[in-house]
């Protein structure tokens, strides 16, 4: 079966679904009232402004119209940006062709180049300009030209290998699947639908080695366990040499499952299930591919990547992310240039704004089965996701597996943290303090410092104003880098706990991610972390290095609590009300629970 894959995009009020509407209804895929309800739809889930609005991909248009048959067509809507990235890694990545509308009262527009920009590094070739409302302009000849000409000449360099310009209305119907001689007897190129036929459809995927990656387990009974999942690329028959990811085992393929029932063979895009003859073990997030061409795997990549959240891409902070069927956590750890929309030229960034095209490094916390999104889409595309909103916040294509991490090992150290701290008479921590600026955080870190000197502890203190005049002298108080500052003081205090000693850290520490990344350095029961709450107002009030004035003046930008954010912890180890309690009984509380 043919299946003709293609997504659509332009702003809103473009005439996406209109003109969705239109070759459904005009192909006899939908009846009127269905086109009603499709219009209703596309009102109903309506996107604001500079929003990515990838608005509706169809399968199976072509395929049914050649059988002629009449049915409900499955279709979707990606209504914001958020429903299309979801969609992205196994959809709109895998169409074959990009509608891109314009408007001919307004032509190309940034959005409109965006857009294009996307769809080129999705790796989609052909390309239909879709001049829309053209009734609008007076069926015009030299409006449609010209917005053609300006399209060409920015595409240029986009790697499409055709660029189809179709003046049309989608609301009148002309050129859709009628052509429309009648309004415009100057054109006599082919109509949306005619030019989408001549498209080839995605053969080319069935033509590489057989990939897999592994959904679930099946294990039915004691001796059927099958592995189901989506092929990725090529075909597979009983009889076939695969071969596991990440474990390297050889096997041969006994059986083919599909809901059907027993296959003689599966081709990409096909779901199934599939039956080795030995007891192998693979589970979620694995690749069973062709054995003569192994799936790789790495954890750090060179990575093509569309931001997709109001909030800035912030380096160093991890994400969780997701990878054909494989979850893992990722972090951004360079961004190597920004795209400029309009003239394509390379910028530097240190983040990444709504819908920014960036060329960055990434390291995932673990090896992960891939293949570069250019010659395998579904094996080499992946999401990125907030780990606190679960909001999808960036997509990423995989160019290259970077050597740094195969050639950077670990070296084991003989001395244990164990034995370092044992010498000291003492348990290695790190006691984490946050707070806003002024709340007291340095005074009790001090204080507790202190009392554990007396005792006889071997301590170190690590505070803000202090690690900003050496080591992080480069760091400002934008949200970027004060998560670089906070990773940056996480990896000392591993260092400095690793070297048996008690650590005191004293930063204002804002972001809840990075306050976990922290925590994850550590093992159990090492950190403490210490929230001194005090509110702003008291803060405030007390003022002592005069700042707050400052920042209330507008002399100091980006003031926690006043103009940056702080996010309280919401399960501290200890939590410290300051207000009206001496800084030594706050020690003393701290001191009581290590006793406990
Ligand atoms: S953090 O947010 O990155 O953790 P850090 O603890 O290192 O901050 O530094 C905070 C100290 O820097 C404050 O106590 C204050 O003295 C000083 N400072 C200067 N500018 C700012 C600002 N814009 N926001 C907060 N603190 C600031």
């Amino acid at each position: 079966m043919d299946i003709l894959r293609f997504t659509t995009c332009g702003s809103v009020d473009d005439g996406k679904s209109t003109l969705i509407g239109r070759l459904l209804y005009e192909t006899k895929l939908i009846f009127e009232d269905q086109l009603e309800a499709l219009q209703a739809d596309s009102k109903k889930f309506g996107t604001q402004g500079e929003r990515l609005d990838f608005a509706l991909l169809v399968d199976g248009l072509q395929a049914e119209r050649e059988q002629g048959i009449t049915i409900d067509v499955a279709y979707r809507f990606f209504p914001g940006h958020e429903q299309y990235t979801r969609n992205m890694a196994t959809g709109a990545s895998t169409a074959q062709a990009a509608v891109l509308l314009v408007d001919a009262r307004k032509g190309v527009l940034t959005q409109t180049k965006r857009h294009s920009r996307i769809v080129s590094m999705l790796g989609i070739r052909h390309v239909a300009l879709a001049v829309n409302k053209m009734d609008l302009v007076d069926w015009s000849q030299p409006i449609f030209d010209e917005i053609e000409l300006a399209y060409r000449r920015f595409a240029q360099d986009l790697g499409f290998e055709t660029i189809m310009a179709i003046p049309l209305s989608a609301l009148e119907g002309h050129n859709i699947v009628d052509p429309g001689h009648a309004a415009m007897p100057w054109y006599e190129g082919s109509t949306l639908l005619n030019w989408l036929e001549t498209i080839p459809s995605g053969q080319y995927e069935i033509a590489q080695p057989f990939s897999m990656p592994v959904q679930w387990v099946n294990r039915p009974n004691l001796d059927f366990r099958g592995f189901a999942g989506r092929v990725s690329s090529g075909s597979v028959e009983p009889g076939d040499s695969v071969r596991i990811s990440r474990s390297g085992v050889v096997s041969r393929v006994k059986e083919i499952v599909s809901y059907e029932g027993p296959q003689q063979s599966a081709t990409s895009g096909q779901s199934i299930t599939l039956v080795l003859e030995n007891e192998v073990d693979a589970s979620r997030g694995d690749v069973i591919a062709t054995a003569a061409h192994p799936i790789e795997c790495a954890d750090q990549f060179e990575v093509g990547l569309l931001w997709m959240s109001e909030h800035a891409l912030l380096p160093g902070r991890p994400y969780a992310a997701l990878l054909h069927s494989k979850s893992a956590s990722v972090t951004i750890t360079q961004i190597k240039h920004r795209l400029d929309i309009n003239s394509g030229a390379r910028l530097a960034a240190k983040t990444l704004g709504l819908n920014e095209i960036a060329r960055v490094n990434v390291s995932f916390d673990r090896a992960v089965p891939f293949v570069p999104y250019a010659e395998n889409k579904r094996l080499g595309a992946f999401i990125v996701i907030d780990k606190l909103t679960n909001e999808t916040v960036g997509a990423g294509l995989i160019r290259f597996a970077l050597r740094r991490s195969v050639n950077v090992h670990w070296q084991a150290l003989e001395v244990t943290k164990a034995a370092r701290a044992e010498m000291k008479h003492q348990q290695a921590r790190c006691f984490w303090f946050t707070g806003l600026s002024g709340s007291g955080k340095s005074t009790i870190a001090n204080l507790l410092d202190k009392r554990l000197h007396a005792d006889g502890k071997h301590t170190y203190i690590l505070d803000g104003d202090n690690v900003r005049h050496g080591l992080n002298r480069d760091l400002g108080f934008t949200e970027a880098d004060r998560v670089e500052n906070i990773r940056r003081v996480a990896e000392v205090a591993k260092l400095l706990v690793d070297a048996g000693l008690i650590v005191i850290v004293a930063f204002i520490s804002p972001f809840r991610a990075e306050r976990q990344l922290a925590r994850g350095l550590f093992d159990d029961g090492e950190f403490v972390e210490i929230f001194v709450d005090t509110p702003l107002e008291e803060c405030e009030r007390r003022d002592v290095k005069g700042l707050y004035a400052k920042a209330r003046h507008g002399e100091l930008k980006n003031f926690t609590g006043i103009d940056s954010d702080y996010e309280p912890p919401q399960s501290p180890e200890v939590h410290l009300r300051t207000v009206g309690i001496r800084p030594e009984s706050c020690v003393d509380q701290i001191i009581h629970l290590l006793r406990s």
